[in-house]
């Protein structure tokens, strides 16, 4: 009996992808760093059962509509703004997703970008790395504190509330703006709950968790930037639509915030003359919330798992929806 046909659109490792060869006929894309092209994607989808994606592979209308074979997409992200899963849905093509098992991983990042951010440490570790450091004084590459100050978490979702549970123990006072009131959150951590407004203005780091969609394009803009104090650290760990990055930039350059640390950007590589990267006072990284080697492991383990589960008629363990 020929064997269902897998296609994984980057390369995983072998000791993960192995052990559900018994199961399925898999072929994967043999690079790690470059994308699938598009009309690759589009053949080997054609021809599979079932596919792992990234986020950065564009599963739109299009794709949906030309796939006759497909009954799952699982997709290697807690986020899956790059799938138009209405489209998924129509097609009847199951798509999950990689919840809970990157949670504690991206909020650690997250964190660290916060701490990364308020102390200068990425400018610090280049100071002493491009022979700077000539002497100790008072105030050399002096940052801000993080310990009893203010956090305001925009996007209250699991990410959110294992990033307060950080903040917890740094001593911090938690407000968070979210779609909905999330009592959770406020029994257990002490979370205040305020309107996105009040929450800008108030909190000494403002950290955006919210996932993409149409209601979060752009939520942080001009007007966003304007309401935060001046002393005031953006995180964006989210995704990058979620900021209006020229806005940012002119706030930063305005002093109307202190800083920002961000692993998302509205175009992913950000080019490398993008005007924030020349900025000392913002830190950014190639959106790495979850790349550990374990989660990234847990990651791909749950998407194999997630499809083995589908093709064999059962129910996945993390759809997008039902
Ligand atoms: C996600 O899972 O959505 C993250 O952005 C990947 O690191």
């Amino acid at each position: 009996m020929t064997k269902p046909r897998l296609y994984i659109t980057r390369k995983l490792p072998e000791h993960i992808v192995g052990e559900y060869r018994q199961y399925f006929d898999i072929k994967m894309w043999p690079y790690e760093e470059k994308s699938i092209e598009r009309k690759t994607l589009m053949e080997e989808s054609q021809k599979s059962d079932a596919i792992v994606s990234m986020l950065t592979d564009e599963l739109d209308k299009d794709f949906f509509m030309r796939m006759k074979q497909l009954k799952v997409v699982a997709n290697f992200a807690v986020g899956y703004d790059n799938i138009d899963v209405k489209a998924a849905k129509q097609q009847g093509i199951i798509v999950t997703n990689t919840p809970d098992v990157l949670t504690e991983t991206t909020a650690d990042l997250t964190f660290g970008l916060l701490l990364s951010t308020a102390r200068r440490i990425v400018e610090a570790s280049d100071y002493v790395k491009k022979d700077k450091w000539k002497n100790w004084s008072p105030f050399l590459l002096a940052g801000t504190d993080v310990h009893h100050k203010k956090i305001g978490i925009v996007g209250m979702g699991r990410i959110g509330e294992a990033v307060a549970r950080r903040a917890q123990g740094f001593e911090m006072e938690i407000v968070y703006y979210n779609r909905s009131r999330k009592r959770h959150a406020e029994e257990s951590l002490g979370a205040t709950y305020l309107s996105f407004d009040n929450l800008l203005e108030q909190a000494d780091y403002v950290v955006c968790l919210a996932p993409l969609s149409e209601e979060t394009k752009n939520l942080f803009n001009k007007n966003a930037f304007k309401r935060m104090k001046q002393s005031a650290i953006f995180i964006n760990a989210s995704r990058g639509q979620v900021v209006n990055e020229n806005h940012l930039y002119e706030a930063l350059m305005q002093g109307e915030i202190r800083g920002a640390g961000l692993d998302v950007y509205t175009e992913e590589p950000i080019r490398n003359t993008h005007p924030l990267l020349a900025l000392d006072q913002v830190i950014c990284l190639p959106h790495i919330g979850s790349a550990s080697i374990e989660t990234r492991e847990a990651m791909a383990q749950l998407c194999l798992e997630n499809i083995r589960l589908v093709i064999q008629g059962k129910e996945p363990k993390t759809p997008v929806f039902n």
